[in-house]
């Protein structure tokens, strides 16, 4: 018998069931609310309402745990490969060698894209911000593969549309870099892994021999794992609902990338780097930028400090600052906005403001100074966010269209203008 809720409402009692998940989470079940009380529930944003139960992210914000499909970050980060973490979020469990071996050659069978869809890029304006042309390159892809506007047609389709879309993503995305400074495409070498392969498309010439750092490729490979997913957040949540109406792939995760923008969210990266810049120039007083951050006349925020659901250091973020250290170091590179960063996270983190609203450095705070530092543009740090959440989104749409949960539609309370007649204009 499952544990009950008990409200009243009218002088009623009702009972809802409690959900408690496998680490302990607990839910009231208000899914016939409605039918037992004519009320709603109202959660503006969400913060305390949950979309659906998943098997795919566990994370505790007072903690700062994050797993994926049971397996730490901390671990993932340390021994996986990205793709190998692509396929655990995917199909939910480390894949064997055999199985990682068909998977990636599956991916290396796609990364090519039609050639008709050059001619797109050569539409945009070179200032086109890379996260704008990615999301519409994404949707056309559903243009060239009609296949995939059913996407419970069958297994083998379905996987064949997740196959393509890991595949094609790191080209589109390399492509856009090249297009906005009006260099030749790089084609994919398939010889090379997923990361060595986008670093040679973004940064490759035909007129030279380009050799990745393999230090590079590690780096990339540790940041895309820990961007690869991240439960119901809000691009996530858009892929879902937006999945939920049976939309196909390809449209779905173009709704993500434009969610993912955001400078509250994915775009923050970007955000992050030029703050510490403008801090930089200003000539590098981070206390006098604190107190515009407090200040709440002043829309200045710290960038890349803050979560929603983790009132603890962000673990990723505890990850990448690790890293921070070690790949400049290893590249040779000495950049001072890193000081910056660490002495801006030292006064916030003293600081009672701060510390009363429990906030801490996220994943954004960090990552754009070791983006910088393998030598990509702070207008492709989001793009750089996207494909490191694309398994994520692709296995949160997966479970949910497997589910077959319904299509999502919220309720609201109206509070607007009550029944009205019309007057003609001539008498307004
Ligand atoms: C990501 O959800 C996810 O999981 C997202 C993500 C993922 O992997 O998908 O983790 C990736 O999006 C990380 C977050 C990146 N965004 C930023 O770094 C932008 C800066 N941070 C914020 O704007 C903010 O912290 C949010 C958007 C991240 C969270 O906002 P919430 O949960 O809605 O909290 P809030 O805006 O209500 O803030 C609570 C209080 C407010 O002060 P009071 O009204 O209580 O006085 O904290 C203050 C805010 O003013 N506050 C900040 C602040 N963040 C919150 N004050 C100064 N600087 C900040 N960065």
């Amino acid at each position: 018998m499952s544990e009950l809720a008990k409200i009243e409402l009218d002088g009623k009692v009702y009972e809802l069931p409690i959900i408690t998940g496998t680490e302990n989470e607990k839910a009231i079940d208000i899914s016939k609310l409605r039918d037992m009380t004519g009320y709603v529930t109202l959660d503006t944003g969400y913060k305390n309402t949950g979309a659906t139960k998943s098997a795919i992210t566990f994370l505790d914000g007072e903690e700062g745990i994050l797993h994926y499909r049971g397996y730490s970050i901390e671990q993932l980060a340390e021994k996986a490969s990205f793709i190998e973490v692509a396929y655990l979020l995917i199909y939910g469990n480390l894949p064997t060698q055999s199985e990682l071996d068909q998977f990636e050659d599956s991916i290396k069978k796609h990364t090519l894209v039609h050639e008709d869809m050059k001619q797109f890029f050569e539409a945009y304006p070179s200032k086109a911000h890379p996260m704008g042309v990615l999301s519409s390159m994404i949707a056309s892809l559903a243009t060239f593969y009609p296949e995939s506007l059913d996407p419970n047609r069958s297994k083998e389709s379905k996987n064949l549309t997740i196959h393509r879309l890991i595949a094609k993503l790191p080209t589109l995305a390399a492509w856009a870099y090249k297009n906005s400074i009006r260099h030749p495409f790089m084609y994919p070498k398939n010889e090379y892994d997923y990361c060595k392969n986008f670093l040679y498309m973004m940064f490759a010439m035909p007129t030279e021999d380009y050799k990745v750092d393999p230090v590079i490729v590690s780096a990339l490979n540790t940041l895309l794992i820990l961007h690869a997913d991240h439960e119901q957040n809000c691009s996530t949540s858009t892929v879902r609902i937006v999945g939920s109406s049976n939309s196909n792939l390809y449209s779905t995760v173009s709704a993500g990338i434009s969610a993912l923008w955001g400078p509250l969210h994915g775009g923050a990266n970007q955000e992050v780097i030029e703050m510490l810049e403008q801090i930089h120039n200003d000539g590098g007083n981070v206390d006098k930028w604190v107190l515009k951050a407090k200040d709440k006349e002043d829309p200045f925020r710290l960038m890349g400090f803050g979560h929603r659901v983790y009132k603890n250091f962000d673990p990723r973020a505890k990850i990448i600052k690790k890293a921070c250290d070690d790949v400049l170091e290893r590249l040779g590179v000495n950049d001072p906005l890193l000081d910056i960063a660490k002495k801006l996270e030292k006064v916030a983190l003293e600081d009672e403001y701060f510390k009363a609203r429990n906030l801490y450095p996220n994943v954004d705070f960090y990552s754009g100074i070791i983006y910088k530092a393998l030598g990509i543009p702070s207008e492709m740090f989001t793009v750089m966010f996207a494909l490191g959440r694309l398994p994520g989104w692709i296995a949160q749409w997966k479970e949910m269209t497997e589910n077959k949960e319904p299509i999502g539609r919220p309720r609201q309370i109206y509070i607007g203008e009550t029944n009205r007649e019309y007057v003609d204009i001539s008498k307004r």
